[in-house]
């Protein structure tokens, strides 16, 4: 998703994981769902906040070892200890961290650089298997080279969850997105492939969001993203 500062990017996303609940005085309306899950009045906020996980602009590990950021939700969800020590170490394998953190798992966490810390998150997102995961700037505090280590995760990490996206990085929308939603403070959004989203392209992309397609295919996010169909 691309958009200008202050569109309601972030807040749309927060609807996905019902993080807004936490604001006090919001609402939402209309509906989203991820499958048969209504997800704007489910009762069941663990398990929706299982399957669509969440990585913020900042990274923000628990102030506790790496090991236990990673095992934080296994634990709540009450998994053995040999369960949660292998998901420990295939989540930070398949966020490239292992080689680098295997002899200080159980030191703090706080002590790993910033891109270390961005992929500690998405490991800890996904140790509790989501089915999608949001990430809100997920490179925009990273220099370069960290930028680029993120993103060649996130295009692994396509390949076994949906991913929905907010990146002020033209280029990295382009590099990453499979489709693409353009949000403005007017009641449109612009979407598609990237294509049909860069700008001077033909506005037939442009619908009203009360009013989403039904041509959506495939994916349980791209409903919830409001219909945004696979090329
Ligand atoms: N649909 C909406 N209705 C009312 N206020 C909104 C809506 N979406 C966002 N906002 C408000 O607009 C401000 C900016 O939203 P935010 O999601 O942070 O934008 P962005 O992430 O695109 O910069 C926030 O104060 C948010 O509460
Ligand atoms: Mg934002």
């Amino acid at each position: 998703m691309i958009g200008p500062s202050g569109c309601g990017k972030s807040t749309l996303l927060q609807i996905f994981n019902r993080m807004y609940d936490l604001t006090p005085g919001t609402r939402v309306m209309g509906s989203v769902r991820i499958g048969h899950e209504e997800i704007t009045t489910t009762t069941r906020l663990q398990e929706l906040r299982r399957r669509v996980g969440m990585v913020f602009q900042r990274a923000n590990p628990f102030p506790m070892s790496i090991y236990d950021n990673v095992a934080y939700g296994p634990r709540l969800m009450g998994w053995s200890e040999s369960r949660i020590e292998s998901t420990v170490e295939e989540s930070l394998a398949f966020t490239g961290l292992w080689d680098d953190v295997a002899d200080r798992l159980h030191r703090s966490a706080h002590l790993l650089s910033g891109g270390q810390q961005q992929r500690l998150c998405i490991a800890r997102c996904i140790a509790v298997t989501p089915e999608v995961i949001l990430m809100d700037e997920p490179c925009s505090a990273l220099d370069p080279i960290s930028t680029l280590r993120v993103e060649e995760l996130i295009k692994d990490l396509v390949q076994r969850y949906t991913i929905v996206i907010v990146t002020h990085n033209m280029q990295q929308a382009r590099r990453l997105a499979d489709y693409t939603a353009f949000m403005l403070i007017e009641p449109f959004h612009r979407y598609g492939s990237w294509s049909n989203s860069a700008p001077r392209q033909s506005s037939s992309q442009t619908l009203r969001t009360r009013a989403p397609p039904t041509t959506s295919a495939g994916g349980s996010a791209k409903r919830a993203a409001g219909g945004i169909s696979r090329r």
